[in-house]
């Protein structure tokens, strides 16, 4: 064991909200550590959502990480809702101004872990057996370097940014958490293929076969989803019933779904949670180690970093006045957005997959509530305004 060190802010788990936080509090004169248990290599080659609200692209921008997202990313001004064969298009930037970026969540780390090492920002990949212990006092982070030698931190302050299966959400006495969840009962087929995109944008389709999504990553690349059941065995998918599948939920409208190689396929179970009970003395949780929202708002990524501004804001001035109640002003703020993304990602999950059990009443449901979104512009603003992120 070698001597213990300390640090200001202790943070468990280098995602992008781990490392956005520590560059934030850096650029805010405050320095920290961050341990993680994957490497780097593991976490920029998993594959996660890929839509940014304008607010995270200016954070990445204006906050000095990197400007690679304007190079590389792409910007969207709408999406298409499909159903009964035909598409309709939600033209974000007439309707509220405002736009989203595609760029995978792969690259936002990237960008973060790039700007945290050329800024000096200290960074432990590949750690085991993190511990944290006396964090409603005076917190020490423990863990075993990759070089295999136990390591000690003292800090002020330790911040769960560790996702959805948190060890630091554990430190909080079950009796204290404040948890609500629900299910759902469907999940997403997600792939990966080699084709050209389909459509200039994304792609959200209800059909009486289930949901599909059309989304893209590269010109050559496209990332792409179909409703399947929590329990579905992937073997029961070969790739020719991946395409027919979402050929026929897409279908209609001369529209052309462009086929190729398939390279990666995987299921994604969904569900929303929030724990309210976000800071427990000196320990915080950021992202999903307090919540979490189904895929279909796009709003996981973006949740996490709004957590992440209102935290970098926190910190500082409870740090300054000494006073750890201030901590108490996170949760507060946080918990307003929290809810408003997770009431948008249930209504569009519930907008637009197919009920298991073929209930004709909601199916029916469903379309009405379609047309009341496509067929006039306060309708399509509802939705616009909450999928390019509501003013902060
Ligand atoms: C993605 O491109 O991975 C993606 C896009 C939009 C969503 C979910 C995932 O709602």
């Amino acid at each position: 064991m070698t001597a213990a060190q300390r640090r200001t802010v202790a943070i468990v788990g280098a995602g992008p909200a781990g490392l956005m936080l520590s560059h934030l509090l850096w650029r805010r004169g405050i320095d920290s550590i961050v341990v993680e248990e994957r490497s780097r290599h593991e976490i920029e080659t998993a594959n996660r959502a890929g839509i940014l609200e304008a607010g995270a692209v200016s954070m990445l921008v204006d906050e000095g990480v990197s400007d690679r997202v304007l190079r590389d990313g792409h910007e969207h001004d709408g999406i298409e809702l499909r159903f009964r064969g035909r598409g309709h298009r939600i033209d974000f930037r007439d309707l509220v101004d405002a736009a989203v970026w595609l760029y995978p969540q792969q690259d936002v780390f990237a960008d973060l872990a790039d700007a945290r090492a050329r800024d000096g920002g200290d960074v432990r990949f590949e750690v085991s057996e993190v511990a944290v212990v006396d964090h409603l006092t005076a917190p020490v982070l423990s863990f075993t370097d990759s070089e295999g030698e136990r390591q000690e931190v003292r800090a002020d302050i330790v911040v769960g940014a560790d996702g959805s299966r948190s060890y630091c959400r554990g430190l909080v006495p079950a009796s204290e958490r404040r948890e609500y969840f629900t299910t759902y009962p469907y999940a997403w087929l997600g792939i990966l293929a080699d084709a050209p995109p389909s459509a200039p944008e994304l792609i959200y389709a209800h059909s009486d076969r289930g949901f599909a999504l059309i989304s893209q990553r590269t010109p050559t690349v496209q990332r792409m989803y179909l409703q399947v059941s929590p329990d579905e065995d992937i073997a029961q998918w070969p790739d020719d019933r991946i395409w027919e599948e979402l050929v026929a939920r897409t279908a209609g409208d001369g529209f052309e779904l462009r086929t190729g190689t398939i390279t990666e396929k995987s299921v994604l179970p969904f569900r929303s949670y929030v724990d309210e009970t976000m800071r427990h003395g000196r320990l915080l949780l950021v992202g999903d180690a307090a919540h979490t929202v189904p895929p279909t708002g796009a709003k996981g990524l973006n949740l996490a970093l709004t957590d992440v501004a209102v935290l970098a804001d926190v910190i500082p001035r409870a740090l300054a006045t000494g006073d750890t109640d201030a901590l108490d002003e996170y949760a507060e703020r946080a918990l307003d957005r929290i809810w408003k993304a997770e009431s948008f990602s249930y209504w569009m999950t519930q907008m637009l997959h197919l009920s298991p059990d073929g209930d004709a009443f909601d199916a029916r449901r469903q379309i009405g509530e379609l047309r009341r979104i496509v067929s006039s512009d306060r309708g399509s603003a509802y939705l616009a305004e909450a999928y390019t992120g509501w003013p902060r």
